[in-house]
């Protein structure tokens, strides 16, 4: 096994550090090579993505991420931006199933915005479209107008797109997720106002013939963003495409308490994928060693399952994770009264600890 570490830019470095240190606490035998990516891999070579981390990833069986992006590079023509790295690993390695899950630890209930007994058990999958839609539809660009409201006018556009097979196979990946939870689908649109997500609502549709086990609702993504803060116990697996899915997956994040715990896989045909946390660089704390690891910790966990084929290994990573928060640990994004403050690097020493079978005590 290969996997290829790509930790980024701001708090990536330092969480992705410790992650690397949880999987070698696991008595695992793997090959990893570590690379530059975004504004780091800018820096020094000139391009977010360079040909050799690209080689890289694809030669890898996984791929453990950390975040990219920094405010210093906004000003850059957009091919140079770290956010290019990553849209060009999803796009160059065909990742077109994201897993975003939505987990309301016990322990955590109370750092969630919504009320405890919303939130409570919370266990959602949103499915995201993760190479299709209006992120790279063609054409896009800036022209002059030639119609519209202002003839004549500056105007920039984008193309927002779908195929039938792109549908149909995010739309399979659902429903067998489904099919190992509890049976429920919601396929978010806005059929009511645009072509392309008629016709997803359509092909979905088409495609639940297949699964009569499985239960299908459609719904609107104004009325979705809506029942997530309102009831989001009532969702199961969430499918929906690449700009809904951005946006969505932080408002069901945010559900839990801390954007700071959630893992991601982004997986191609294969399986094969690459795994991150689903928050990103944060810049305004990198540096200063209080950026929660667990997130990057739990999609170290994913990849196991996913693409590795460690379930067992998976699951020692969630039990030492659960087990350093029942024993009151906190870094700062989910503290709370009672809870022990504690920095990245101490909670990485926290969950070798529990995976090594030690006892976890305050380390400060
Ligand atoms: C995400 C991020 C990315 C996206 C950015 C960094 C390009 O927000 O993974 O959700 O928009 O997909
Ligand atoms: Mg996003």
């Amino acid at each position: 096994m290969k996997i290829a570490i790509l930790p980024g830019d701001g708090i990536g470095t330092e969480i992705v550090e410790q992650a690397v240190r949880v999987l070698g606490a696991l008595d695992l035998r793997f090959e990893s090579e570590t690379a530059l990516v975004g504004g780091a891999a800018y820096e020094a070579h000139g391009h977010p993505l360079p040909d050799s981390t690209l080689k890289l990833a694809k030669e890898a069986d996984a791929i453990l991420f950390g975040a990219v992006g920094d405010w210093k590079y906004d000003k850059l023509e957009r091919q140079y931006r770290p956010e290019q790295a990553i849209l060009g690993l999803r796009k160059h390695l065909g990742l077109f199933a994201n897993f975003r899950p939505a987990l309301c630890y016990e322990q955590l209930t109370h750092a969630s915005s919504l009320k405890p007994e919303l939130v409570t058990g919370l266990d959602i999958l949103i499915i995201r479209e993760l190479t299709g839609d209006i992120y790279f539809g063609q054409p896009r660009g800036r022209r002059t107008a030639v119609d519209g409201h202002f003839p004549g006018a500056e105007e920039a556009f984008d193309t927002m797109r779908y195929s039938r097979p792109e549908i149909e196979r995010i739309a399979h990946v659902a429903f067998q997720a489904a099919r190992k939870r509890n049976k429920k689908v919601t396929s978010v649109d806005k059929a009511n106002v645009l072509e392309t997500f008629q016709f997803w609502k359509d092909v979905v549709t088409e495609v639940h013939a297949q699964y009569p086990d499985v239960e299908l609702q459609h719904m609107y993504v104004d009325n979705a963003a809506m029942q997530l803060v309102k009831a989001p116990k009532a969702f199961d697996v969430v499918v929906t495409g690449n700009m809904f899915g951005d946006i969505l997956s932080d408002e069901a994040a945010m559900l839990t308490g801390s954007i700071g715990m959630l893992p991601s896989a982004s997986l191609d045909k294969n399986n094969k994928g690459l795994y991150e946390p689903s928050h990103g660089s944060a810049p305004d704390i990198a540096g200063k060693g209080v950026a929660n690891p667990l997130a990057t910790i739990l999609s170290a966990a994913m990849m196991l399952r996913y693409s590795l084929q460690q379930p067992a290994a998976a699951d020692r990573i969630e039990a030492a994770v659960k087990a350093v928060l029942s024993a009151g640990l906190r870094t700062p994004d989910i503290w709370s009264e009672g809870t022990t403050k504690v920095g990245t690097r101490e909670m990485g020493d926290a969950v070798v600890a529990a995976i090594t079978g030690k006892t976890i005590t305050k380390t400060t």
